[in-house]
C-alpha cells in the first residue's frame, strides 16, 4: 500500500537489494575510429574508457533498461514488486515527456498503483532520488521503494567527428537499488548534500531550441537536442567539486575520510576520480573505477558501480559508503550511509 500514515518514530533505512541492465550492444574505442577521427589511446588517455554499451532505440529505451534493473534489485532483496510502494527514477532521458519513466516501471514489474516519480539531476539523478527515498522512508511514509538510475544518454551524441569530445564519453544502462525499513535506527543515512549552480550549465547542456543557447554558444539547427561540454571547464568543475563535497559530507557526519569504507562515486573520467583518490589518500579497493566497461552512463553511474561491488562481496552491512555524483545543471550532490 502506497501512502502510510505518518509518525513520529524514526525508523533505520537500509540498502536490501540492488541490480543492473545493460544495452546488450558493445562499442569498443577501435568501433568509434571507423566511426569518427579518433583512436583508443585518445580516449584511453584522456578519460580511462575503453569500452561502453550503447542502446537499440528501435527495440527498447531508457523505461526497458529501468525495468530490467528494478526487477533484478527487487529479487535480490528477496522480495516481491507487489511489496513496493513507491518508484523513483533518476533520469535526463525518459522516452517520452510524459508517461514519466517511473509510471511505466510500476506497471510493467507489477506493482500496482504505487507513487512514481522522475527526479532529472543529469548525472545527480540517483543521489537526489536516494536522498528523498530515505527520508519518506524514514519519516514513517513509505515502507519499500525502488530507486533506479536509467538513461539512453547516446541519443544525444552525435557520432561523427564533429561530436567526437562528447560521444566517445557516454553511454547506456541502468541500475537500481531498493530501500527498506528497518528497525534498527542507526542503518541509514548519516549525511547528504544536494547543490545546483543553473549559470554553470553555459558550458554542459542539450538545447531544445534556439533560445536555450547561452550567449558563449553559436546557435545552430544541427546542435538542437546534441550535448554541448566545454570539456575543460567541466573538467575544472568536476576536479574542484568533488574534494569539497567529500569534506562537507564529512564534516556534517563528523567523520574523517578513512572511516568511510566505500566512495561510490559517478564515472565521468578517470582523471577525475583519481584526483578525488590522490587528494584524500584512498586506495582503489576504496573508490572503485568502472569506467573503462561502460563509460559515463549518467543517473546509472552511481548504482552500477554500486551493484557490482555488492554482487562481488566487497560491500556488505556494517560499513559506511558514500555516494558521490556530479554532472549537468549543474548539479553535485552526496549520500553517505551507514550499510
Ligand atoms: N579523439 C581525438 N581527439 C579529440 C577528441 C577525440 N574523441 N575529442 C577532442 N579531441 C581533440 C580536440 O579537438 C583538441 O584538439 P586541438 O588541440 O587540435 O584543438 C584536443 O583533442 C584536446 O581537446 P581538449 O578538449 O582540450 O581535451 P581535454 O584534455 O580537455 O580532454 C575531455 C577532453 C576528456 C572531454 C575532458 O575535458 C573531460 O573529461 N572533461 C570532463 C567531462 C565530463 O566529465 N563531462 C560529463 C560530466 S556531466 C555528465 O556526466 C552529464
Amino acid at each position: 500500500m502506497s501512502g502510510h500514515a505518518r509518525t513520529s518514530v524514526r525508523v533505520g533505512v537500509e540498502i536490501a537489494g540492488s541490480g543492473a541492465c545493460l544495452p546488450s550492444r558493445r562499442l569498443t574505442n577501435n568501433d568509434l575510429v571507423s566511426m569518427m577521427d579518433t583512436s583508443d589511446e585518445w580516449i584511453v588517455q584522456r578519460t580511462g574508457i575503453r569500452e561502453r554499451r550503447v542502446y537499440d532505440p528501435k527495440v527498447e529505451g531508457t523505461a526497458d533498461l529501468a525495468i530490467g534493473a528494478a526487477r533484478a534489485a527487487i529479487a535480490d532483496a528477496g522480495m516481491k514488486p507487489t511489496d513496493i510502494d513507491l518508484v523513483i527514477v533518476g533520469t535526463m532521458t525518459p522516452d517520452a515527456p510524459t508517461p514519466g519513466v517511473a509510471s511505466v516501471v510500476a506497471a510493467r514489474i507489477g506493482a500496482g498503483h504505487v507513487g512514481a516519480m522522475d527526479v532529472n539531476g543529469a548525472c545527480c539523478g540517483f543521489v537526489f532520488s536516494l536522498n528523498v527515498a530515505h527520508d519518506m522512508i524514514n519519516s514513517g511514509g513509505y515502507k519499500s521503494i525502488v530507486v533506479i538510475g536509467a538513461d539512453t544518454i547516446t541519443r544525444f551524441c552525435d557520432f561523427t567527428t564533429a561530436g567526437r569530445n562528447v560521444a566517445v564519453l557516454f553511454g547506456d544502462a541502468a541500475a537500481a537499488i531498493v530501500l527498506r525499513v528497518n528497525q534498527d535506527p542507526s542503518i541509514g543515512l548519516l549525511a547528504q548534500a544536494m547543490h545546483s549552480d543553473g549559470e554553470g550549465a553555459r558550458n554542459l547542456f542539450v538545447p531544445g531550441r534556439e533560445l536555450d543557447f547561452p550567449p558563449n554558444v553559436e546557435y545552430a539547427p544541427e546542435k538542437i537536442h546534441r550535448i554541448y561540454m566545454d570539456g575543460q571547464a567541466v573538467f575544472k568543475f568536476a576536479v574542484g567539486t568533488f574534494p569539497k563535497l567529500i569534506e562537507q559530507t564529512l564534516e556534517k557526519a563528523g567523520l574523517a575520510a578513512d572511516d568511510v569504507d566505500h566512495y561510490v562515486c559517478h564515472q565521468s573520467n578517470y582523471r577525475i576520480l583519481n584526483s578525488a583518490r590522490e587528494r584524500f589518500g584512498l586506495s582503489p579497493e576504496k573508490l572503485s573505477v568502472n569506467i573503462d566497461r561502460y563509460g559515463n552512463t549518467v543517473g546509472a553511474s552511481v548504482p552500477l558501480v554500486f551493484d557490482e561491488l555488492r554482487k562481488s562481496g566487497r560491500i556488505h552491512p556494517g560499513q559506511k559508503v558514500m555516494f558521490l555524483a556530479f554532472g549537468a545543471g549543474l548539479t553535485w550532490g552526496s549520500s553517505l550511509w551507514q550499510l
